[in-house]
């Protein structure tokens, strides 16, 4: 089921960038009409060169984590997912050519697209920051929901990795038990001390860098498939 509240466009984007989101973007596009037709999608078939690991970022934003992973981690394959345009079109802007073959983006909900792939795709499933959503009525909007994780659960393969960061201090306590509850996620730290550093190093995102000067508190929560 469909959960996106956020903002799709933001600023107006210049000529080049138009350009990149109307003629790049179909390259590496996961197609959106899979959310009806699809089931069972490999990541395997959807990369022009397979490779051993991959990768899905939800809500990349500028995409500062996606654009560093791809570049540092050349074994892998990344599906990234961010319905806001703008954060696409920064991404399509900083791409190397060579990389088209080994990026996919999704411009939409990841609540969509989630189901439609078969089991134990992913070797890691990052959500960086996501968005807190702090009114009450609003806590139905937040990613991190029960049935999200246990989709996130089931396309990690054995052992992969789940990482969500956040600097919100209620989203922390919102996601505690949500998590806590799911079985198959062993946390990679003592939930009497959650980490206040990244579990391995990636550059400040805007939303990090965001909480960072406002002297917020970042949490990064790293947990094993089992
Ligand atoms: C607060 S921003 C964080 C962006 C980036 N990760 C960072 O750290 O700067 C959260 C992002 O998640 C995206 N997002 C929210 N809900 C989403 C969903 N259901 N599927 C995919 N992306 C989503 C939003 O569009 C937004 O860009």
């Amino acid at each position: 089921m469909r959960n996106f509240y956020g903002r799709r466009m933001g600023r107006r984007l210049s000529t080049a960038k138009q350009d990149l989101l109307q003629h790049t973007l179909s390259l590496i596009a996961l197609d959106p009409n899979w959310v009806n037709t699809s089931t069972d999608i490999h990541c395997a078939n959807i990369f022009l060169q397979p490779r051993p690991s991959t990768l899905l970022e939800v809500g990349f934003g500028q995409g500062e984590h996606l654009l560093d992973f791809i570049n540092s981690h050349p074994q892998w394959n990344v599906v990234g997912a961010e319905p806001f345009i703008n954060g696409t079109a920064a991404v399509l802007s900083q791409l190397e050519p060579q990389h088209l073959n080994n990026v996919r983006l999704w411009s939409d909900d990841i609540n969509l697209l989630l189901p439609k792939f078969a089991a134990q795709q992913f070797d890691q499933i990052s959500v960086l920051f996501p968005d807190p959503w702090p009114k009450l009525r609003h806590h139905k909007r937040r990613i991190i929901q029960t049935a999200f994780i246990e989709q996130c659960v089931r396309v990690l393969k054995p052992q992969g990795k789940f990482i969500v960061a956040t600097d919100h201090h209620d989203y922390l306590q919102w996601m505690i038990p949500i998590l806590k509850a799911q079985s198959h996620l062993a946390p990679q730290f003592n939930w009497n001390n959650l980490p206040q550093h990244k579990p391995y190093s990636w550059p400040t995102t805007t939303f990090e860098a965001k909480a960072i000067a406002q002297g917020r508190m970042c949490h990064y929560l790293s947990f094993h498939k089992i």
